[in-house]
Formats: structure tokens, C-alpha cells, sequence
């Protein structure tokens, strides 16, 4: 999808039922997600660095610091949102074709990923200058 902007990209709650013994939250996919989930890997132990800074052609994706905190900067090639994951009942939603920066890991912070695809190194855009031809159909 070379159209979508990072407007896009949203905040969803994720549902959690609470009673006195904690909170359970649950994504079915094609219910609470507009995908069926093909795969979920996270991210752990990420020491003071950057990861990411690529952009999917297909993949969708929904992310979820399931502890801890991360920053995740949208870029569709023309703007740029940042959104600041902090929650296990907050995830971003994000659709194909938009560039991809994670930044500000805090310490102990899982990032998990609940992906519509399974892994295919061919979906992925890893040259900034080239995602901004494909943004632009060159
Ligand atoms: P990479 O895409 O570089 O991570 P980042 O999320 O920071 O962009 O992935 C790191 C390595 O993991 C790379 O060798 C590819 C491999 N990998 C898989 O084999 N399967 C997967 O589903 C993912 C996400 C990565």
C-alpha cells in the first residue's frame, strides 16, 4: 500500500477484563484487529540503541509494550508521528507501506508484535531512499 500516511497509524485499547485478581487482556484477530494473526515475535533486552528504520510493502502489524516503554516514530515519507507505548492495553495499528523507527527502549521493555503475515524478507524496505521512491510509484 504505497498511499497510506502515518495518519493511518492508530491507537487502539486493547480489551482487558479486571477483577481482584489482576487484569487480562486478549486480540482475537479479525475481531479486535482488522487482520488474522500469522505470527507475534517481540523484542527484549534491547540495550541504548535504535531498531526498526524499515517499511513493509503488505505487512500489517499491531504493537504492544507488553512492559516497559518505547517510542515509535511513523514516517510515510512526507510526516512523520511519533507514539509513545507505555501501556500492555494500548497497541499501535499499523497498515502496510509506512517506514518504521523504535527508539527510547526503557529498561526491562517488551515490544510485541502481532503480524498479518509470516516472515518474508522480500516485504521488507530497508533504504530509506528507496522507500521514498516506492512512496512515490518509482
Ligand atoms: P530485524 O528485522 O533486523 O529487527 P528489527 O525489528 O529491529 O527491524 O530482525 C532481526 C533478525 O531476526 C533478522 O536476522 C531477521 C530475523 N527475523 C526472523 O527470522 N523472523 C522474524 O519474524 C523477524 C521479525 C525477524
Amino acid at each position: 500500500m504505497k498511499q497510506t500516511t502515518v495518519e493511518n497509524c492508530k491507537i487502539i485499547d486493547i480489551r482487558k477484563y479486571t477483577d481482584n485478581r489482576g487484569y487480562l487482556s486478549v486480540i482475537e484477530g479479525g475481531l479486535d484487529i482488522p487482520f488474522e494473526i500469522r505470527r507475534i515475535y517481540y523484542l527484549y533486552m534491547v540495550p541504548e540503541v535504535a531498531r526498526g528504520a524499515h517499511a513493509h510493502k503488505q505487512l500489517q502489524q499491531l504493537l504492544i509494550a507488553t512492559s516497559g516503554s518505547v517510542d515509535v516514530i511513523m514516517d510515510d515519507g512526507k510526516s512523520k508521528k511519533s507514539f509513545h507505548l507505555d501501556k500492555p492495553w494500548k497497541g499501535l495499528l499499523i497498515p502496510s507501506g509506512l517506514w518504521r523507527d523504535l527508539e527510547n527502549f526503557s529498561g526491562g521493555a517488551v515490544l510485541m508484535c502481532l503480524a498479518s503475515e509470516k516472515y518474508e524478507a522480500s516485504d521488507y524496505i530497508r533504504d530509506y531512499g528507496e522507500f521514498l521512491a516506492y512512496k512515490n510509484g518509482k
